[in-house]
């Protein structure tokens, strides 16, 4: 049996063909009713498959040619179509003499008892073929012309639908990327954690209508602390909704906006539909801007407490260390003045300056293991007097790094009295593995010690002190650092009996 197949989308037909070829049926095929009723003119079939909508010639046209050829009147025609699925589709297609009508997709199994049946009752029902009822012609086209406009109509329908719907999509994407436009500003207002919340709120109501439909019919106003903030343009109309501005689940303020009624004739105003959403967005934003500010200056507030304890604890263990050597006494207060000098002339960071000062505070420490007889002694230590003396760094780093400082003091202190060309003690470090905060210490410390009066030689003075540290420049002390201390003593006439306000305990007078 040989069954020609007339559609013009690829897959249905590799589809079809695959499956009636599997079911022992050959096949003849054409894309559309013209190429159809030419190879059919040519090609003996047993059954016509085809399908309505086709380019150059339609189904209905080409079961019209067919059943008005004598040659191929008498060949079962069966419509197979997707497109076409109307009660009255069906009744003209029959009507021009189709033999089946089939709804895509159908099942394969299904299909093919169709094609079977339609054969087998064709066989039967040979001789009533031939009177089988043909449409005039006009009536033929009437109904054609029917089918067509119906189907352009369905089409028109369907395409307004599609204006429609992406009509609305676009408005709606019009309004979020106004809600967003919005949000971002808002969002963009509250980064930084110091802005004032007045001058946030200003910008805010000012910018909340531009998130609506009809900016220039929108009014907001917050009200925040027993404060308003309102657009220029703002009043009350029965239009409005509100959002409470809550700080940790309590209400402390509202955003509102309202909307001008709508006159007749006037196109814009009486629209808030989207202002609930935004002014939502907006609390939520300015909830957390104020939790999260709030949150900050707690920290900050218990930062500067700690930092104040701290500070305390620092001058008390300086003033303990200095207690059992009165004829040092002030000493490590003093070095702090100058080496804290220096760090900032140097333009080290905050952190460093900070760390300076407290190592500086409590650099000997380590002292408080050292008999006062020793420490005190007038006259040349002896060589066991000295290696005593010299245990003080490595003693203040083991008292000090049992503390958790928020700078690496323990450090600093074992190494103020390490030299850059490795002379110096406990460990003998040389110039890079020494930190920088130590350097400073130890050339503030050999400074003040030589400006000051010992019990075993008198103050040598400013002048004799800055050639001694001149002399150890790079050898002893960092370059860079005895540079800035000559700066200081020089140029900026640097005094060690300056108070220094950051020092908050007062040791022994110095
Ligand atoms: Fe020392």
């Amino acid at each position: 049996m040989k069954v020609f197949i007339a559609e013009d989308n690829i897959d249905s037909m590799y589809l079809l063909k695959t499956l009636l070829n599997k079911s022992g049926y050959r096949t003849v095929t054409a894309q559309n009713g013209a190429e159809a009723l030419k190879k059919l003119k040519k090609n003996k079939v047993d059954l016509i498959i085809s399908d309505i909508l086709m380019p150059k010639m339609d189904g209905f046209q080409l079961c019209r040619a067919c059943k008005k050829d004598d040659r191929l009147s008498k060949i079962p025609f069966l419509f197979y179509t997707a497109t076409y699925r109307r009660k009255q589709d069906e009744e003209f297609a029959l009507s021009l003499g189709a033999d089946k009508f089939i709804i895509k997709p159908q099942e394969p199994e299904i299909l093919l008892g169709i094609l079977n049946d339609t054969l087998r009752d064709y066989k039967e029902m040979k001789s009533e073929v031939d009177s089988k009822q043909q449409v005039k012609e006009e009536r033929y086209l009437a109904g054609h012309n029917r089918r067509i406009i119906r189907k352009l109509e369905d089409k028109v329908k369907s395409l307004n639908e599609e204006i429609t719907r992406r009509k609305k999509t676009e408005d709606e994407l019009y309004k979020r990327i106004r809600e967003l436009n919005c949000l971002y500003f808002v969002a963009n207002l509250t980064i930084k954690p110091d802005k004032p919340l007045g001058k946030i709120f200003r910008e805010v109501v000012k910018r909340v209508p531009s998130g609506v439909y009809y900016p220039e019919t929108t009014y907001s106003r917050i009200i925040f602390d027993k404060k308003v903030y309102k657009t220029d343009n703002f009043k009350k109309t029965e239009l409005k909704e509100y959002e409470d501005i809550k700080v940790e689940g309590n209400k402390e303020g509202v955003i509102e906006m309202y909307a001008a009624k709508k006159k007749s004739g006037v196109s814009k105003g009486g629209s808030l539909k989207e202002g609930k959403k935004l002014i939502n967005g907006v609390s939520k934003i300015i909830s957390v801007y104020i939790e999260r500010k709030r949150a900050l200056e707690k920290l900050k507030d218990s930062y500067h407490r700690i930092k104040l304890i701290l500070d305390c604890v620092i001058s008390a263990m300086s003033y303990i260390v200095e207690a059992g050597d009165p004829y040092t006494s002030g000493h490590q207060k003093k070095v702090a003045l100058l080496a804290t000098a220096i760090a900032e002339e140097m333009g080290l960071n905050e952190n460093q300056v900070e760390a300076i000062n407290m190592a500086a505070l409590i650099h000997d420490i380590g002292k408080i293991r050292i008999p006062a007889s020793i420490l005190s002694k007038p006259g040349k230590l002896s060589e066991i007097e000295f290696k005593m003396i010299e245990t003080h760094c490595q003693v203040g780093y083991d008292i000090l790094e049992k503390i958790e400082f928020p700078y690496p003091i323990a450090k600093i202190v074992s190494q103020h009295h390490e030299k850059l060309n490795g002379s110096g003690y406990p460990k003998g470090l040389k110039n890079k593995d020494i930190s920088i905060e130590a350097k400073v210490i130890a050339v503030a410390d050999a400074m003040e010690a030589m400006v000051s009066h010992r019990p075993y030689r008198p103050a040598l003075g400013v002048d004799k002190a800055i050639k001694e540290i001149m002399n150890g420049s790079g050898k002893f002390y960092d370059p860079g650092v005895v540079n800035v201390c000559i700066k200081l003593f020089r140029k900026k006439n640097f005094k060690f009996n300056k108070e220094k306000e950051s020092i908050p305990l007062q040791t022994t007078g110095s």
